[in-house]
């Protein structure tokens, strides 16, 4: 695919470019590997159910890292060459936000789960 960029932007640009994308998924895949780790987690001490893994609240927490925000700052970076640009918009600071919230919903719901039997 460089080939056809280099058409029209400079070897080095293009370079430039794809080596920030590549750092993006790997900044990206890291935090979605943080949220499975929590929703794993969450399965196993049995606060929510993987038998349909998309209908619980905190595995919808879990899908919005990943079908959301992962892949509109892959897409800022891929198409703005900015990954920055998705600071805040459905970005890397809802990345952060989301895994606060799953942790906060664990935690207080094996407390509920432990006060009920
Ligand atoms: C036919 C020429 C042409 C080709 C081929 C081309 N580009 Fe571009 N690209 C441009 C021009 C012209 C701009 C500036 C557009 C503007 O500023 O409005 C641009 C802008 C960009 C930008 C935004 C950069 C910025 O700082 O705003 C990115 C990212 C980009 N191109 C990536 C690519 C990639 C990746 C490829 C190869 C898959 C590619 N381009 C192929 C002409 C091309």
């Amino acid at each position: 695919m460089k080939r056809i960029c280099k058409s029209c932007h400079s070897t080095d640009w293009t370079n430039g470019h794809f080596a920030k994308l590549d750092s993006t998924i790997e900044e990206t895949n890291q935090m979605t590997l943080a949220a499975t780790q929590l929703m794993v987690e969450a399965w196993e001490k049995g606060i929510e159910d993987k038998s349909n893994p998309f209908d619980e609240a905190i595995e919808k927490l879990w899908i919005k890292q990943w079908l959301f925000y992962a892949s509109s700052i892959r897409y800022a970076s891929a198409m703005t060459g900015a990954p920055d640009y998705a600071a805040f918009k459905n970005g890397w600071w809802e990345l952060s936000d989301t895994l606060q919230k799953m942790r906060n919903q664990i935690d207080v719901r094996e407390e509920l789960k432990k006060s009920k039997k």
